[in-house]
């Protein structure tokens, strides 16, 4: 499944499946300017960490689109390019694409606007399709990591939806699959949104790989009972010592994970990583509309008037992971020196 984002040179616009109302509908949302991008980001039309790296890559092309308007192009964009980057916190994927595209505008600060807005494009272009090339090659290493006959969790979606294509922890698994490992995958629903039950079992279900929802409170009686053999997950952002934010609940089974035994691995590429945040403890934690808690659709199931917790993520310590699947090959502890090692020379 690549066809989740696409960029039509006909409409000189972002098209993005709309992840809202999948698996009922499949429907394109168009982002045309830099309010729809940020729209389709802040809503979750898009969403997954490296998802919504493509979508800022190309946010930036529609933000230099859109900055001819008015005196001052240099300014516009600027301010265009602030706003965009902040649309969600956790996911460094935002940052990191936006801050690739101002250190190219840097690095030619004479280009005009038409020649940046070429460049930009070929850079997401680029950012786009390389995306894929990253999550295959972070299934090729972790697929090695499972074994014929393994039942492995997954919680929210890291799967093609959640990237360019192929997905991170998805990508470990369908790597499994393509080898001929007879595997089977429990996605945990992941509430509020969902991402488990309806994105996580939508593309799995699509492509024939066996997988079964589970509640999210299921999880300590599935492991008890031997029915989960690995557990593979995405990240958002990952600290210089490994700590990894990914979506709420993450923490909870690595927890259990190690309780009852169960190799935890999270799958995520180079630009997931944040050398610049040294502990966990200081990445951001996004906290979304209490209506996703409040709310099943159009019904509410709590009684007017009830406050509400929605922290859309949370950071497994490092000591619980058992390795880090990345495109470069699998990270083992101690972390901070191998991250050191092997992102910070590759990303420098
Ligand atoms: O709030 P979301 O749906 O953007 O959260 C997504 C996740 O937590 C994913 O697991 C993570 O971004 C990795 S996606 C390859």
């Amino acid at each position: 499944m690549t066809d989740h984002i696409q960029f039509s040179a006909e409409r000189d616009a972002l098209l993005l499946l709309d992840q809202r109302i999948l698996p009922g509908r499949e429907d394109y949302f168009v982002c045309a300017n830099t309010k729809d991008t940020i729209y389709a980001l802040q809503t979750m039309v898009v969403r997954g960490a490296p998802a919504i790296g493509v979508t800022a890559a190309y946010g930036c092309y529609l933000a230099a689109r859109e900055a001819a308007a008015g005196a001052g192009w240099r300014d516009n964009l600027a301010r265009l390019l602030k706003e965009l980057e902040n649309a969600r916190p956790t996911a460094v994927n935002l940052r990191w694409a936006v801050e690739k595209m101002r250190a190219a505008w840097a690095a030619e600060p004479n280009l005009d606007l038409l020649g940046l807005q070429a460049k930009w494009l070929a850079m997401a272009k680029d950012v786009h399709a390389r995306d894929i090339e990253i999550n295959t090659a972070m299934g090729r290493h972790g697929a090695l990591l499972i074994d014929d006959g393994d039942t492995v969790m997954t919680h929210c979606n890291a799967g093609a939806l959640a990237t360019a294509g192929y997905g991170t922890a998805l990508g470990v698994i369908r790597g499994a699959w393509e080898q001929g490992k007879k595997i089977r995958v429990i996605a945990n629903e992941t509430r509020p949104f969902l991402q488990g039950a309806r994105l996580t079992a939508y593309e799995l279900h699509k492509e024939g790989i066996p997988v079964r929802v589970a509640c999210d409170n299921a999880c300590a009686l599935l492991m008890q009972r031997g029915m989960v053999q690995k557990v593979v997950v995405g990240a958002d952002r990952i600290a210089a010592n490994g700590d990894a934010a990914n979506k709420i609940g993450t923490f909870g089974v690595a927890l259990l994970a190690r309780h009852f035994g169960v190799p935890f691995y999270v799958a995520a590429p180079a630009s997931t990583f944040d050398l610049s945040m040294p502990p966990g403890a200081a990445i951001p934690i996004e906290e979304r509309t209490p209506r996703e808690v409040t709310h099943v659709g159009e019904h509410q199931i709590t009684p007017p008037g009830v406050d509400v917790f929605n922290y859309a993520f949370d950071v497994t310590l490092s000591e619980l992971l058992t390795g880090i699947v990345t495109e470069h090959g699998v990270l083992r502890a101690p972390y901070r020196e191998n991250i050191a090692a092997i992102i910070g020379a590759k990303e420098s």
